[in-house]
């Protein structure tokens, strides 16, 4: 039997599904949930056996580790509906804080010097333990890039709690890719939609490990 901590993918949505699949291809057992049970057991039926579709707030207690696969301002409500449920669990956000603009694009919906990832770790319920993980590739690229030969491409991370590392890294490894931590949650911003870590922000391609340490990282490669 695995000794890896249970992780529950919440929002099985562009995002949610992939990392749900990632994981699925990567051996790892999961627990999915979305707003409604038949969706979770529709995705689940699709990822066969190590998927298990549960209600939220089951999936939310038999998990240690949370991703949280839903828009920004979902996750500040979330907080509130499941704060007790959420206390003291890992909770990983790929969130991006952003929403449609009048031109077709995306524009940011909090202040300019202001991240998803700072703003989220104000509001942490109880012993909860924030990674900034997951969204710092778009949709496709996470799809495509996981499992990449001879090199494994890149996801950065960012946390507070250097305790939780070990687990986000074999997280972020089960997706199929390379795990970089770029420091604390204050650095988050560089890794979210139009930061220079980002796939569509100014890096905007994925990467390998050894081209990351080219990078100005605060964390050692
Ligand atoms: N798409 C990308 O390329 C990309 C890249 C990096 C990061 N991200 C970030 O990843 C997050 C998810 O993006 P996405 O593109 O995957 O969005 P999405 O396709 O709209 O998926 C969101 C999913 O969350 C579900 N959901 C909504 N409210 C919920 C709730 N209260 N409880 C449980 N599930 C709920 C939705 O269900 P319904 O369908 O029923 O509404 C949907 O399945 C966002 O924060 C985004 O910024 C996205």
């Amino acid at each position: 039997m695995s000794t890896k901590s249970k992780v529950a993918v919440i929002g099985l949505g562009n995002i949610g599904s992939i990392v749900a699949s990632n994981l699925v291809k990567g051996n790892r057992s999961i627990i999915v949930a979305d707003r409604t049970f038949d969706k979770a057991k529709n995705y689940a039926e699709e990822l066969g056996s190590l998927a298990e579709p549960q209600e939220i707030a089951d999936a939310i207690q038999n998990a240690d580790i949370i991703v949280l696969a839903l828009w920004f301002n979902t996750i500040q409500e979330f907080f509130g509906t499941y704060a007790t449920a959420l206390q003291n669990k890992i909770i990983v956000d790929p969130s991006n804080p952003i929403a449609p603009d009048e031109n077709g694009g995306f524009k940011k919906i909090i202040g300019e010097h202001e991240s998803a990832g700072q703003i989220l770790s104000s509001l942490l319920p109880k012993g909860a333990k924030l990674a900034k993980a997951l969204g710092s590739l778009g949709a496709g690229s996470l799809a495509d890039a996981a499992f990449r030969q001879p090199e494994k491409a890149v996801l950065f991370y960012a946390t507070d709690d250097t305790s939780i590392n070990v687990k986000i890294e074999e997280l972020i490894h089960d997706n199929g890719f390379e795990p970089v931590r770029i420091g604390k949650i204050e650095e988050s911003i560089r890794m979210e939609v139009f930061g220079d870590l980002h796939e569509f922000g100014a890096l905007a391609k994925t990467i390998t490990l050894s081209e990351a340490s080219n990078l100005s990282l605060e964390s050692s490669l």
